[in-house]
């Protein structure tokens, strides 16, 4: 018998101000776009801004549905526009930000599994990282180095 062992590393930040200002740049994209959410049902606003290659930044918003598990989460509702739109650019990063409509949540919210395996998606397809910087509605900051960090023995195309 042997043991795999899994590290990964969470960098946090007291706060915004102690990232480079595009960090802080996206941060403020993803929270702006929590003003797109749609989310009539659980009152719970995600915004995702994605840094490409060329310095450009594109963003989404979680969209609901009466029929709950068609809900799109803000990160896949960002990843599926650059994916339908930016077909020759990289993703560098992506910032998650939050907030409830319903308590003051201030600390960050990691992204749920579906939208972990779709990050990853992402990132074999680019044989390129993105790195992940999560935020409440303010307060601590966390970065990632990788989505694959946030998700250990993931399932990838190379078995099929
Ligand atoms: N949500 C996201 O947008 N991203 C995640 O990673 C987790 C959850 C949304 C989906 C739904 O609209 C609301 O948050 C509550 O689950």
């Amino acid at each position: 018998m042997k043991v795999l062992q899994n590290q990964f590393t969470v960098y946090v930040f007291d706060n915004q101000s102690e990232l480079t200002p595009e960090e802080q740049e996206l941060l403020r994209t993803a929270a702006d776009f929590t003003k797109y959410a749609y989310a009539p049902y659980s009152q719970f606003k995600v915004g995702a801004a994605l840094r490409l290659d060329n310095g450009q930044i594109i963003g989404g918003a979680n969209q609901e549905n009466a029929s709950f598990p068609m809900c799109i989460c803000a990160e896949k509702a960002a990843l599926s526009h650059f994916g339908s739109n930016y077909p020759d650019q990289k993703i560098t990063q992506i910032a998650i930000t939050v907030s409830s409509m319903k308590y003051a949540l201030d600390h960050p919210v990691s992204p749920c599994g579906s939208c972990r395996q779709v990050l990853c998606e992402y990132e074999n397809r680019q044989k390129q990282a993105i790195e992940i910087i999560l935020q409440g509605n303010g307060g601590p900051v966390y970065k990632i180095n990788s989505a694959k960090d946030l998700l250990p023995l993931s399932f990838d195309g190379s078995v099929l």
